[in-house]
């Protein structure tokens, strides 16, 4: 139904494309993927998360498009509708609880942000030492009643873009804000790495340790890869239902992963070299981009304006991932209530959702074990058990020939097929193979091996 009502969601490929990038760059690159990475040493991780991404994430997000664009429905009715039957409902209602789980912790997240865009604005972070920041940081956190107040306000600007179904303004506003985003990216890795001391972050970054490796360390790579690529919750399923048909899924799944990955990279590249610059933990925690970022503006030309200008884009790439967890609730919750006596429009399921959230993120801001168990059953168990469940799904349940035509536009019959028809052809048949066997199996064996089992 909501994909129905929202066909016109994207004007044009690039729409989704941009859309699908909002949804994929968010605090996942530039808040968690360098504290995972310094909690995880470094260098060891960057090379495992890349293999996961080509390993799981491209395919996974292939799957997940595939899925909506086939069934031009959300994560609540695709399943039902590609099969014509319900026995896979469990799957969307586990999509809906793990994006409660994750809101409940990433809207606390985007309300530190506005608090530090706040705080930019204010400018006072202007001669703060190494320690004065992380004090700064630590008071902030502990005034709860706070916290809590500027993440009800990210809750509120993302109900927002739903309650108004403003996609296209989005749309056209990601068009223009991720270029400058990427810009101002290069321009502080620039500045960074003319530090004293930058060489040791390089060095922690890019040399891999291996026997500083993990079990856990493998876990963590494919749960941060997952979430980065919003894949294993049917975000990604809803955005597949608003494309065109004739839009290539392999080519959109592979630019936005590009994307994505060097997003993260280069939040890698600010943070580690001024981390050791300036004289921080790299195993901080989450709180590490916080603490090293205003310290990285008061180096920088025109530090006022340069950490406005940061800080509101990364609200913006928060609130366009926001967008995408909680659409996945929403139109969860009204399409399950639509036959009911008494449905839920989209506009109430948006204050019900709301409601939960704002309890949710009241739990992960006075019980920190909260939000750590969610990040940690969301990332580890859920949606890698979610994708694993997706991959069966498409590789062993739905018909090839679908897939084929479906991913790459593959005709159905393959004899006689031109040189990069046979090409395409040959790309979506390694694709079911990967869904049918190499995925499964290593989610598998990945579970296992990080519980300590195998
Ligand atoms: N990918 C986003 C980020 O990196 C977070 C996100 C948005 C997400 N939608 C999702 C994660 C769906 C998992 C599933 O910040």
């Amino acid at each position: 139904m909501a994909a129905e009502t929202k066909k016109s969601g994207f004007s044009s490929k690039l729409g989704l494309i941009m859309a699908t990038a909002g949804s994929a760059v968010g605090l996942g690159n530039i808040w968690k993927f360098p504290y995972i990475a310094g909690e995880n040493g470094g260098g060891a991780f960057l090379i495992i998360y890349l293999a996961c991404v080509i390993l799981f994430g491209l395919p996974l997000m292939m799957t997940e498009l595939f899925i909506g664009k086939q069934s031009g429905k959300s994560a609540f009715g695709a399943f039902r509708e590609l099969r014509n039957n319900s026995r896979w409902q469990w799957l969307s209602w586990l999509c809906m609880i793990t994006s409660f789980l994750i809101m409940g912790f990433y809207f606390v997240v985007t309300g530190w942000c506005f608090h530090y865009l706040v705080a930019a604005v204010g400018h006072v972070f202007k001669d703060l030492t190494t320690a004065q920041l992380t004090l700064h940081f630590d008071d902030f956190i502990a005034n709860r009643p706070e916290v809590l107040g500027y993440s009800i306000l990210a809750v509120i600007f993302t109900a927002a873009v739903l309650w108004f179904d403003v996609n296209k303004g989005i749309e056209r506003l990601s068009k223009i804000l991720m270029p400058l985003l990427l810009i101002m990216m290069f321009l502080m890795a620039g500045r960074v790495l003319m530090l004293d001391g930058s060489n040791t972050g390089m060095e922690f970054f890019f040399h891999a340790d291996f026997s500083k490796l993990d079990t856990r360390t493998i876990l963590s790579a494919l749960g941060q890869c997952f979430f980065s690529l919003s894949i294993g919750m049917g975000a990604l399923i809803t955005y597949g239902a608003y494309m065109p048909k004739t839009q290539n899924i392999a080519a959109t799944s592979l630019q936005v992963a590009v994307l994505d990955t060097l997003v993260a990279v280069l939040a890698g590249l600010i943070i580690f070299p001024a981390v050791f610059a300036f004289g921080f933990n790299p195993a901080e925690g989450p709180e590490l981009v916080f603490v090293v970022l205003p310290a990285i503006f008061e180096k920088m030309s025109f530090a006022w304006f340069s950490s406005i200008l940061f800080f509101s884009l990364l609200c913006v790439a928060a609130v366009t991932s926001t967008i995408s967890l909680m659409e996945v609730a929403v139109a969860f919750i009204s399409e399950a209530t639509a036959k009911n006596k008494h449905p839920l429009d989209r506009r109430k399921s948006v204050l019900v959702v709301m409601a939960v959230v704002v309890v949710s993120m009241a739990a992960c801001i006075y019980f920190p074990v909260v939000f750590k168990g969610f990040d940690t059953v969301s990332s580890c168990v859920l949606m890698p058990l979610n994708a694993f469940a997706m991959a069966l799904f498409v590789g062993w349940f739905l018909p090839k020939a679908d897939i084929r035509q479906g991913i790459v536009h593959s005709p159905i019959v393959a004899k006689e097929l031109g040189k990069t028809e046979k090409w395409r052809h040959n790309l979506a048949n390694v694709y079911i193979q990967i869904v049918r066997y190499i995925v499964p199996l290593a989610i598998i064996a990945i579970f296992l091996n990080g519980l300590g089992i195998w």
